[in-house]
């Protein structure tokens, strides 16, 4: 049986429908426990080559390989949706790369009560902007991890990265022009690289009027977990100049946070946590929330969480997934995984 598990049949009852062939027929099943959040990565093609991003296929899958926007809809949205799962976070790769992505994201506006999409920001132009707060949706998160022009297109490895902030200031001002509800939610990771342009990020952040800010950690891993074998990743320090302003950035959140400062929707042992990470990573001993979340990607291989290997397919049926044996064993494996900041690392502050 799986920790914290619900019976099958109240998933079915949660729906207000109670079939009771289906409730005996399914009374044999393993107990599973439904997911909450559904993780969708519509494509694994990017635009941009960031050297730090944790996807093994990230540009390694082709067009034709991903599903099309109806086998997303009839394969993935609604069987998950029918499962009782009601939030959804749309990522990729470069969501904005997939061809339809707004059939993708009209279908899942109709299914699901919450829709965030995490994106660069790239592809924010004029038109992109309307037709994102057209399609009405929740939270819009983009991902900046620098200040300056300069440092943005080392850590992405493209010049056009600093298109990112004006995108930004865009998005922003139109979604207030409109009187849109769209939260805007900036994404920045923090790392050696540029744990010195956090403060600036945060300010051009606050300047710009963005609802909040995600600090995470950088993640040094791609796949941790295979069914056959479990890698458990080298042991990385941080130099004490590093930490120093670590411990001096979670301070001043904190402290920003105890002030009455919006921007930080985290609590505050998150930022202590965050500092945890890197000062003393076996020190850490966050419960893995993996299985709040049910993670596809683009070919519809669905995964333990982001750092696993393919586990089962949408094609074999996602109830067949949660109680085949494959899955039992990643959650068995992840109740003794403290490897991420948050839970799950990618937690999107939808509550
Ligand atoms: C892989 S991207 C995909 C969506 C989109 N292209 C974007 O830029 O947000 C999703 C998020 O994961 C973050 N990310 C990528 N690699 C990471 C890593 N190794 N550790 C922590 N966060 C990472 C990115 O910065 C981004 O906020």
């Amino acid at each position: 049986m799986l920790p914290g598990s619900d019976k099958l049949s109240d998933l079915w009852k949660r729906d207000g429908e109670i079939d009771e062939a289906l409730r005996r027929e399914t009374a044999t099943i393993p107990l599973v426990r439904a997911p909450e959040i559904l993780h969708l990565q519509v494509t694994e093609r990017c635009n941009f080559a960031c050297p730090k991003c944790y996807l093994p296929e990230l540009n390694a899958t082709s067009p034709e390989t991903e599903l099309t926007a109806g086998e997303f809809e009839t394969k993935v949205l609604r069987p998950v949706s029918d499962l009782g799962v009601s939030k959804i976070v749309i990522t990729g790769g470069e969501p904005f790369v997939y061809r339809d992505l707004f059939q993708v994201l009209r279908c899942a506006r109709d299914l699901f009560q919450e829709v965030f999409v995490g994106t660069s920001g790239f592809f924010l132009d004029d038109k992109n902007t309307d037709r994102v707060l057209d399609t009405e949706l929740d939270c819009v998160q983009v991902s900046l991890d620098a200040a300056s022009d300069q440092l943005l297109e080392k850590l992405m490895g493209c010049k056009t990265a600093r298109r990112l902030w004006p995108n930004l200031e865009r998005f922003v001002r139109r979604r207030d022009q409109r009187g849109a509800s769209t939260r805007v939610v900036v994404a920045t990771v923090i790392s050696r690289h540029n744990i010195h342009e956090i403060p600036a990020i945060l300010d051009r952040c606050r300047n710009i009027g963005v609802d909040s800010v995600t600090l995470q950690a950088y993640h040094e891993y791609d796949i941790i977990y295979r069914p056959e074998t479990i890698e458990w990743p080298a042991r990385v320090r941080y130099d004490d100049d590093f930490l120093r302003q670590m411990f001096s950035l979670v301070d001043q959140v904190i402290k920003a946070k105890r002030n009455g400062c919006h921007l930080f929707p985290h609590p505050e042992y998150y930022f202590l946590n965050l500092y945890t990470f890197f000062a003393d990573r076996p020190a850490l001993k966050v419960k893995c929330e993996a299985d709040d979340f049910l993670f596809v990607d683009s070919r519809g291989y669905l995964r333990g969480c982001i750092f696993s290997a393919p586990l089962g397919h949408v094609d074999n049926g996602i109830l067949s997934y949660l109680t085949s044996p494959e899955y039992h064993r990643f959650i068995e494996f992840k109740n003794d995984c403290h490897l991420c900041t948050h839970g799950c690392a990618y937690r999107p502050p939808m509550d």
